[in-house]
């Protein structure tokens, strides 16, 4: 399967929201990222509403034709919005009110009931799941057994650790193989820079790098064509 990059857009709608207005458009910006080259876009409809918001999702799903995916926590309540908005994937992440941003992978493990009710139903109106897990042979067992087709392994660890994240890397790479060998598709996201994608990009398994803060970031000071090219360039180049 060929390598893609999906653009976060979350924190060009974070940016609006600090005004409660109408600019920054997340959906302008990913429309901007498609023409740079990205191969998808994502965006995370929090429970607070924190930065996306109904309307972006709803408008994204009609911009983005090539691969839309839409993140949100394993509720009945965002289920209802998936089913209506019908993106290309569903992430299925935790959440937690006080956190900054999604902290750890989703624990599948212990939710196996509300989980695989929310894999299935989704499934059965064609939406590909894929669910947000950390370096975890048992989560990633655990959602290969629920029928998800896609992980995406969660780097904030290993992007927290500066130069002293070989072990993580190790972990990650461990789980990239099983996940492959149990015939899931495999993605990593969080905390993915331009100084950290090296050696995310040089693991054969990885399919999907899902990345927002650093692209967004990059844009605000070269523009969001740049940005997207120089990531993309990156992310290929493994
Ligand atoms: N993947 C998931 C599941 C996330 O929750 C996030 C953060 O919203 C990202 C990827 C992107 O992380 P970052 O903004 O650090 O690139």
């Amino acid at each position: 399967m060929a390598r893609r990059l999906v653009v976060n857009v979350d924190h060009v709608a974070t940016v609006r929201q600090a005004r409660l207005g109408v600019e920054p458009d997340p959906v302008t910006a990913a429309t901007l990222a498609l023409v740079a080259g990205a191969d998808g876009i994502v965006a995370h409809l929090r429970e607070d509403r924190r930065h996306v918001q109904d309307r972006d999702v709803r408008l994204l799903r009609q911009v983005v034709h090539q691969h839309f995916c839409f993140e949100m926590a394993a509720t009945q309540d965002m289920l209802k919005v998936a089913l209506d908005v019908r993106p290309d994937s569903v992430t299925l992440v935790p959440e937690r009110r006080e956190e900054l941003t999604t902290e750890g992978g989703l624990d599948v493990l212990t939710q196996m009931g509300e989980v695989g009710e929310i894999v299935r139903a989704l499934q059965e109106s064609g939406i590909r799941t894929c669910t947000f897990v950390d370096p975890d042979f048992e989560q990633i067992k655990a959602s290969h057994r629920l029928g998800a087709e896609a992980i995406e392994i969660h780097t904030g660890r290993y992007a927290e650790r500066g130069p002293a994240r070989e072990d993580e890397l190790r972990a990650i790479g461990d789980a990239a193989r099983l996940g492959s060998r149990l015939g899931l598709e495999i993605g990593v996201g969080h905390g993915i820079d331009y100084r950290n994608v090296g050696p995310l990009a040089a693991l054969p398994e990885v399919t999907e790098f899902s990345i927002g803060h650093a692209i967004v970031s990059r844009a605000l000071l070269v523009g969001m064509e740049r940005a997207v090219r120089e990531m993309r360039e990156l992310v290929l180049a493994g």
